[in-house]
């Protein structure tokens, strides 16, 4: 496998050099564009890495599906999913058209940015602090890892200028679909999405959603089976945003992008990776990263369908 996995990396960096770090959060610009790097983590715990595994990186919408997962362990799945659907969309992340347009207001999925923003605003815990540091605990917990950290500079940089995601909030606001200070709301969002990770701490998570919410590490089960089922559904159809169906078509496996470069990919009953190539498409996802999955998907016969 580890053969596999470098011959894969070798083959497609050189695509590296067509996609773009992201820039419209200021300190991402300082990622390093020509990494690209894999993990895989099997049902029988063996751990594969190749490439610029050791890489780090800012989880960034990754983080979509652990707050989700925390949202519905602790605040349950009816009031989460009063607030937002489980609907695909044309629009990118970080549209606002949807939510004045569609849907009475609900944003349409958790995985785009308006989504997660209600999302953090039904987390456990009095303060936003607490929130945060609870999905962080969480996270460290999925992924064996007590040195899962906030890159602080990622963090001051998006909350200086996350306008749109501003713009996003209050409308929902407006619409009563977030309660409460919005700009604490956001703190916790911010801070979610610029926790630091490697391609094997990702690949952790991946690997508890493959075995339906059991922890590959210490076979603790940290979620009810049903909930990982439908968190992988919603990755299924929303977790690459609007190219969530080519991507289905051409990698099939359930995935979840983020714009720090990271690509996390589960494989029901198989195994988890965790991709990292901070290069990006025009959407939003890791353009390496995608050809890394399509090619080790059709390698290994992994797609779902
Ligand atoms: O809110 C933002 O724009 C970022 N913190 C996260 C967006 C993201 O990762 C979208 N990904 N492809």
């Amino acid at each position: 496998m580890e053969n596999l996995l470098e011959k894969i990396v070798k083959d497609n960096r050189s695509l590296t050099k067509e996609g773009k770090v992201a820039t419209y959060i200021p300190e991402l610009a300082n990622g390093n564009g020509s990494a690209l790097g894999i993990c895989v983590i099997t049902k029988d715990k063996e751990i594969f890495q190749a490439g610029d595994f050791e890489t780090k990186f800012t989880i960034q919408s990754i983080s979509k599906i652990v707050s989700l997962m925390y949202a519905i362990k602790y605040t349950g799945i009816d009031t989460v999913f009063k607030k937002v659907s489980a609907e695909p969309t044309a629009y990118g992340f970080n549209s606002i058209v949807n939510l004045e347009v569609k849907n009475y207001n609900k944003p349409l999925n958790p995985m785009i940015n308006a989504g997660a923003i209600a999302v953090a605003s039904m987390l456990k815990g009095t303060t936003s602090n607490e929130k945060f540091e609870n999905v962080l605990n969480f996270i460290r917990q999925i992924c064996n890892n007590n040195e899962i950290q906030l890159n602080e500079k990622v963090y001051l940089s998006e909350k200086r200028t996350g306008h749109r995601n501003r713009s996003l909030a209050h409308f929902m606001r407006s619409t009563n679909v977030i309660e409460g200070d919005v700009e604490e709301i956001l703190d916790v969002y911010f801070k979610l999405c610029s926790i630091e990770v490697t391609c094997k701490d990702i690949a952790s998570i991946a690997a508890m959603l493959a075995l339906d919410g059991v922890l590959w590490h210490n076979d603790e089960r940290i979620i009810e089976s049903h909930i990982a089922k439908m968190v992988k559904a919603i990755m299924m159809t929303c977790g690459m945003y609007d190219a969530s169906g080519e991507y289905a078509v051409k990698v099939g496996i359930p995935s979840k992008s983020g714009v720090g470069g990271g690509i996390l990919a589960t494989v029901p009953n198989k195994m988890g990776i965790g991709v990292v190539g901070p290069a990006l498409d025009e959407k939003g996802n890791s353009i390496a990263g995608i050809e890394v999955l399509d090619q080790l998907s059709k390698e290994l016969n992994l797609s779902i369908f």
